[in-house]
């Protein structure tokens, strides 16, 4: 079975090709960082209309690449929600569109879906149960997931997610939009020892967060220290954030049971969550998977292959909707 895969949720426009047998055969992406990044963050309206100008030359792309023509594709599937309207409706309005003229199924997948199954898109994928550490710029989530559609929630943020107290921290360093990477990057080469930061709801008891109370405590120390000391003050803030991510995920284990830790989305890219998480698993049997560097963030690829694991089962129905809040422990099993 042949899936398209359409991601326009935010402020990437991201098309894939994926066989339900083949695996991967093509995927595309486009950022729009360069163009929010004047703005501070993403304008709603600005990422709407460059995925209008984006979704077809990338589509067109992905089927030059792979080989494959429209006659060839089964189903698409897009981005249902969580996300932005406007964006939204880019990628959903060109995948029922196109699938009605192809008269073949489309599916809306669920945004954290596609991020907590990408690391699935592997030659060696782990097996269900596992504990999924979801971390984006907008959801931080433990979630045990015993299969496709059977996800239990363990904990949640209470405020900011993981991604933006990344965001803020690193624009109160004067890093920039988005600021994860640019400040992992300075983290680097500081010296954590330097600052020590609050660890949030470490010793809380359940698997629930809170990075507001780390980002407020960042812009206190920055209004002492002046940003003489950026880089110290990026690792100090690194080493907290991701000791809070590490413990709680490996705890949420402990409760489950699960020998296997999933981490999805945008943080999952960052090195030091990725050395720690997988240094301490190891010493308690836990094995993390992580999906490819390229899949931690937006794309079309975990759309597609959500999209492939849903489709066998997805109504061929012709009206749709997006949902702009979509609330994951909500999904239907397959
Ligand atoms: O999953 P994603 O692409 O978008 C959402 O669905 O929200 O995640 C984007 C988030 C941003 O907050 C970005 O700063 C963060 O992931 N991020 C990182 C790194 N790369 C991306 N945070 C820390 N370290 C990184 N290397
Ligand atoms: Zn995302």
């Amino acid at each position: 079975m042949l899936v398209l895969g359409v991601e326009s949720s935010c402020d990437e426009t991201g098309v894939a090709l994926y066989d339900s047998t083949r695996g991967l055969l093509a995927h595309a992406l486009y950022s729009q960082i360069a163009m929010h990044n004047e703005y501070g963050g993403v304008v709603p309206e600005l990422a709407s209309r460059d995925h209008i100008q984006r979704i077809l030359p990338l589509t067109r792309q992905v089927f030059g690449e792979s080989g494959c023509t429209l006659a060839d594709l089964d189903g698409i599937a897009y981005t249902q929600g969580p996300g932005l309207a406007g964006a939204l409706l880019v990628g959903a309005g060109m995948a029922r569109a196109l699938a009605f003229a192809l008269d073949i199924p489309a599916v809306g997948v669920h945004h954290l879906e596609g991020h907590m199954l990408s690391p699935l898109i592997s030659d060696t994928p782990p097996a269900f149960p596992f504990v999924a550490l979801l971390v984006s710029g907008g959801h931080t989530q433990l979630m045990l997931v015993s299969g496709v559609g059977r996800y239990a929630l363990l904990g949640e943020t209470l405020d900011d997610a993981a991604g933006e107290a990344f965001d803020k921290t690193a624009q109160l360093l004067g890093l920039g939009y988005p600021g994860g990477p640019a400040l992992s990057t300075l983290a680097a080469t500081g010296d954590a020892t330097r600052f020590s930061l609050p660890r949030p709801m470490l010793n809380s008891g359940d698997f629930d967060f809170s990075f507001s109370g780390l980002k407020t405590a960042v812009l206190t120390l920055v209004r002492k220290e002046g940003l003489e000391h950026a880089a110290d003050i990026a690792a100090a803030f690194q080493v907290a954030a991701v000791e809070v991510l590490v413990r709680k995920s490996l705890a949420a284990c402990r409760q489950s049971g699960a020998t296997r830790l999933v981490v999805a989305g945008g943080v999952g890219a960052n090195s030091h969550l990725r050395e720690r998480l997988t240094g301490d698993a190891a010493k308690r049997g836990i094995t993390v998977f992580y999906p490819r560097m390229e899949f931690c963030t937006d794309n079309g690829a975990m759309i597609a292959f959500a999209g492939v694991q849903r489709m066998v089962h997805a109504q061929k129905d012709l009206g749709f909707a997006v949902r702009p809040r979509w609330d994951l422990a909500t999904l239907e099993a397959v």
